[in-house]
């Protein structure tokens, strides 16, 4: 039997999505199967851009079109991405998921984490945007190469600057000279990022990543009462030290309600040029603090001074270099991390099939 269009597209229904457990034709997720001489020519759409699913989809797919006939099997994956909670009262409800990188420690890696995250969900194929939310020591613009002053076409909505196809907001561009301390009072950190969510033309993201200063303080607080975020991926460096703090930031989530998505042990080890391992700055922590907070350990990160050189000159490491092994993790990290999402927003919509977006989840609520 020749192999048809139709066969072909049930063979593909049938294969199951390893992170919902429902089948592509329950998913209603097959967008095209095309037979042309004995290739298929299919468009498959998932829940993520960087996704575990896609290997996994494309090697049941080539197997079982294998052995109905099919010599070649070209899959493009598409995606439409899961949303978070929306209200009537979101800032910006446009905006599907909202990640917050946080840790009670300073100089972890947070900004680093993010700068490398928001890029590697972008080169997937994500629509994304960072918010610089450390308004006490923006590193951003540093770390993306990336000044100027925002303007605003309508007088009303701020445009975001944009660098590697990523939408960059950070206070760092408003300030006259970026060396001055910033003093915020409560009132004024309260209206500063409510402005950065609110009257920042962001248009539609799937991920808003925001670079949160360090501590426990007030960022968080603030923010958990004007957005429903997604959830707070937590930094961490291995040693015990380092502990103490991000504990604190953990408590601090669950107080108010954050989801913890997971955690990133950043700074893991050193390969030397000899390729010897060493774990200087000990081990253990990323775990530790996986478990404490009840959530995944998303990535170990390990040292590499890729990472800095390319941060200190504004671009970084996964935009530069991106077929380097550092690279590498924070790719696995954007797939990790955005494979978790979908599940607990899966979870959320009690297993259902994908609602298209924030006017759907208005009426859910
Ligand atoms: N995996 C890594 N390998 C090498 N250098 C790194 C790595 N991660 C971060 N760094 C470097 O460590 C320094 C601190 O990183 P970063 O600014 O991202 O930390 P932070 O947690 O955001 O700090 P702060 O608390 O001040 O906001 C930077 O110079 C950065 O380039
Ligand atoms: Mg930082």
């Amino acid at each position: 039997m020749a192999l048809s269009n139709e066969i072909a597209r049930s063979a593909l229904e049938s294969l199951v999505d390893p992170l919902s457990n429902k089948t592509l034709g329950e998913l209603r997720a097959v967008k095209r199967a095309d037979v042309a001489g004995s290739t298929v020519h299919a468009e498959v759409e998932l829940f993520s851009h960087a996704s575990s699913a896609r290997s996994v989809i494309e090697q049941g797919a080539k197997e079982k079109l294998g052995s109905l006939g099919a010599e070649s099997v070209e899959i493009t994956f598409t995606a439409n991405v899961r949303t978070r909670q929306v209200s009537g009262e979101d800032p910006c409800p446009e905006v599907k998921n909202i990640i917050l990188v946080m840790s009670g420690k300073g100089g972890v890696g947070k900004s680093t984490v993010a700068a490398n995250l928001t890029l590697a969900l972008h080169r997937a194929g994500a629509r994304v945007g960072l918010l610089d939310a450390d308004i006490y020591g923006p590193s951003v613009p540093t770390m993306l190469g990336v000044q100027g002053r925002p303007v605003s076409a309508d007088g009303k909505m701020i445009e975001p600057l944009e660098r590697f196809g990523v939408k960059i907001m950070s206070i760092g561009f408003l300030l006259d000279d970026p060396k001055t301390a910033v003093v915020w009072r409560g009132p004024m950190l309260h209206g500063a990022l409510q402005q950065f969510l609110r009257d920042v033309n962001w248009g539609k993201l799937d991920y808003l990543v925001l670079d949160l200063p360090p501590g426990t303080g007030d960022v968080a607080l603030t923010l958990s009462q004007q957005v429903k975020v997604t959830g707070a991926v937590i930094v961490t460096t291995p040693q015990e030290v380092a502990l103490i703090d991000v504990y604190k930031s953990i408590s601090m989530c669950q107080k108010l309600s954050i989801p913890v998505l997971g955690v990133v042990e950043n700074m893991s080890w050193f390969i030397d040029p000899a390729g010897n391992k060493h774990e200087i700055f000990g081990r253990g922590g990323g775990q530790k603090a996986a478990e404490h907070a009840k959530a995944p350990l998303l990535a170990q990160i390990p040292m590499d001074s890729l990472v800095r050189e390319w941060g200190d000159n504004g671009t970084p490491v996964v935009q530069a270099q991106p077929n380097s092994p550092i690279a590498k993790a924070f790719k696995d990290l954007a797939e990790t991390l955005s494979d978790k999402i979908t599940m607990e927003l899966n979870a959320a919509y009690g297993g259902t099939a994908p609602a298209d977006g924030p006017k759907r989840l208005k009426i859910l609520r």
